[in-house]
């Protein structure tokens, strides 16, 4: 078998299962709200079924084509209004964590004259459809970026980095993946601890921001939140942005 290496970078699907089961429930629950039974009695309790699945239905698909768009288009844009949160100088030190497909990476290395940047992720397919290094690489590559950038295999809460190694530091969509908030703290930690005095992260993610800034506050960081733009994101997107002084 021949396997054929992409020409175009992906940057993949986030999160392909819960894409998948959005569309895999909507779409027969949808039908069955359409064509299904109409009622269900239990002695005298009439259950009126067709508009129970009909909403279902419709409610998990909408949430499905919103998830579709964020990942198709939406994504891109998200990436640029996290960018924009930062006054490029171009010779920082970047580090994207749970960098993925190299969506942020590659942008900010774009951003770049002698600076450099690194990606730091344990490659999960759950979270990233086609997850891989050497996936990364290829994107990277193909972006003419490989020069600027690095990538390393670890996980956030045990980075490999000497204190005060980056000036900026991003992150999208990865610190919910530890399930422990233990581990989340421990990974807000590492953050703190590998920028710069001066640096500045940018973290976005749907869930626990609260509970970033907070961290980030208690270790002297000064922090302030910004919603992502509701035109392109979905689920709804918090961005934290925390300055060492
Ligand atoms: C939803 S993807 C987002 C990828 C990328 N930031 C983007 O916006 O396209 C989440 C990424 O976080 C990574 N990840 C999950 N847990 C991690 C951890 N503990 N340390 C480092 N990376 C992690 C996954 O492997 C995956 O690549």
């Amino acid at each position: 078998m021949i396997l054929r290496m992409p020409d175009t970078p992906d940057y993949g699907i986030d999160a392909p299962k819960v894409l998948r089961n959005l569309f895999l429930f909507g779409v027969p629950l949808l039908l069955l709200g359409i064509y299904g039974p109409r009622q269900f009695h239990i002695s005298h309790v009439i259950f009126l079924l067709r508009p129970m699945f009909f909403w279902t239905g419709l409610f998990l698909l909408l949430e499905g084509l919103l998830y579709l768009f964020y990942v198709k288009y939406g994504k891109f844009r998200h990436r640029d209004q996290m960018l924009s949160l930062y006054a490029w100088r171009g010779y920082e030190q970047v580090l994207d964590v749970g960098c993925g497909r190299g969506l942020l990476l590659a942008g900010a290395a774009k951003r770049l004259t002698s600076g450099h940047a690194s990606g730091i992720d344990i490659w999960s397919n759950e979270d990233m459809g086609g997850n891989s290094e050497a996936a990364t690489r290829r994107n990277l590559e193909l972006e003419g970026l490989s020069e600027r950038c690095d990538l390393v295999s670890a996980p956030a809460q045990e980075m490999p980095f000497p204190d005060a190694s980056f000036d900026v530091i991003m992150s999208n969509l990865c610190l919910h993946n530890i399930y422990e908030k233990q581990g989340r703290l421990r990974a807000v930690q590492q953050i703190a601890r590998v920028l710069k005095p001066g640096g500045v992260i940018i973290i976005s993610d749907y869930k626990h921001t609260g509970e970033y800034a907070a961290e980030f506050e208690r270790l002297g960081l000064k922090t302030e939140m910004h919603w992502a733009n509701p035109l392109y994101v979905f689920p709804p997107l918090r961005i934290v942005v925390a300055k060492k002084g």
